[in-house]
């Protein structure tokens, strides 16, 4: 099979193309480096012993994307392409609107004109809002309270209809919890520009000296220790995801959670952390932050179903890893 990759080049991009490659899949990158170094491309590569055909293109310029479909004949998309900063997403929403809706549109229409009928879209446990019970299932009321998860519920929007008006669409869902954790060479990983917002890339840049302590935000949610409770995934486990989503028998639109299912409290994973690195990591507890929620946790009980997901990383491994990166790096 050969599957075109936007975003191919970014966290989760990346990770998803050494599990494509390792199932003897071929990989064509499209990518901005909005986000992203191309040096990922060499250690993909590196990592895998294999070549990737790599094109440094904005999704939202339609006529040099069409270029790609011209030349290179795939069957799927995996469509990761996208802004993804929560608080970016607020200041700047102009920015998110344009970027993530008009990219996927064009990258839609292309795939109507072209023939190329099957889809694997990046989505978000975002666009489950404060859900009403947990744990979340897939079929829970949806709601967003920023612009970045508001392109996230538009874009589903926009692939429901899309299928209803085509039914020879092959679309896949797939809705994210949270990814940490890094490939094993220490090659790949989360390397966010500028002070992280996201909870593991602010521990690890406090256990290397890069950032002074950590703030917890909140000790007072309806959680095991009153901190924020999250399902960590290992980022590999969240790649094998896609590769099976490819694989799955089952066609039409499906929607699937992509989380562990099992809850995370932030004192506890900075703790493990702590404890399997050996390394300390300064930490106060500081006022909660606007938006978050209690706790959030997938029901992944139809991914277990329908694809034979079975992710197998503990929170120990994602430490490990996630560490493990930004110590190479
Ligand atoms: P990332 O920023 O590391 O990767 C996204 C990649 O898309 C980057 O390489 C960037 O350069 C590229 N890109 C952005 N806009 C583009 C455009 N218009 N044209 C071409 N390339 C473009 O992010 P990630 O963590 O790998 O996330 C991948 C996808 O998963 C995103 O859509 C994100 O919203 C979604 N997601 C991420 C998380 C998370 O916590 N990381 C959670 C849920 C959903
Ligand atoms: N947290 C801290 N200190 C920090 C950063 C985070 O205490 O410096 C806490 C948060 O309050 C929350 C938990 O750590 O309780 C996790 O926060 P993250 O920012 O890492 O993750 P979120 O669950 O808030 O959101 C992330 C992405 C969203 C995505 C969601 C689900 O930022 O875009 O995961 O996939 F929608």
């Amino acid at each position: 099979m050969k599957v075109l990759v936007t975003g191919g080049c970014g966290y989760i991009g990346s990770h998803t193309i050494l599990e494509l490659l390792k199932n003897d899949m071929e990989v064509i990158i499209v990518d901005s480096l909005i986000n992203s170094k191309k040096d990922v491309i060499d250690k993909i590569k590196k990592i895998t012993g294999k070549d990737v055909t790599f094109y440094e293109i904005d999704l939202c310029d339609k006529e040099k994307l069409r270029t790609i479909f011209e030349k290179e004949k795939f069957d799927s998309v995996i469509h990761f392409a996208g802004l993804k900063a929560v608080g970016e997403s607020v200041e700047k929403p102009l920015m998110y609107y344009e970027n993530n809706l008009i990219s996927t549109i064009n990258l839609l229409d292309l795939m109507k004109e072209y023939n190329v009928k099957k889809i694997v879209f990046s989505s978000s446990a975002t666009v489950y809002g404060n859900p009403q019970s947990l744990p979340i299932k897939e079929d829970f009321p949806l709601s967003t309270t920023n612009p970045y998860g508001t392109t996230k519920l538009m874009i589903e929007t926009i692939l429901k209809d899309l299928y209803k008006s085509d039914n020879s669409f092959d679309i896949t869902i797939l809705r994210y919890f949270n990814p940490i954790g890094a490939d094993k060479s220490g090659l790949l990983g989360e390397d966010p520009n500028g002070i992280p917002n996201n909870l593991m890339p602010y521990i690890v840049r406090v256990a290397v000296g890069k950032l002074p302590i950590l703030n917890i935000f909140g000790d007072d949610y309806n959680t095991v220790d009153g901190t924020g409770v999250r399902d960590y995934i290992h980022v590999c486990d969240l790649a094998d995801g896609h590769v099976l989503a490819l694989k799955n028998k089952k066609t039409g639109l499906k929607i699937y959670n992509l989380g562990t299912g099992k809850g995370t409290s932030v004192l506890e994973l900075v703790n493990t952390f702590e404890h399997v690195n050996n390394v300390k990591v300064n930490r106060q507890i500081a006022p909660r932050r606007d938006g978050d929620i209690d706790a959030c946790y997938a029901s992944n009980e139809l991914a277990k179903q329908e694809l034979g997901f079975n992710p197998k990383y503990t929170i120990e491994d994602m430490c490990r890893d996630s560490y493990n990166f930004v110590k190479n790096n």
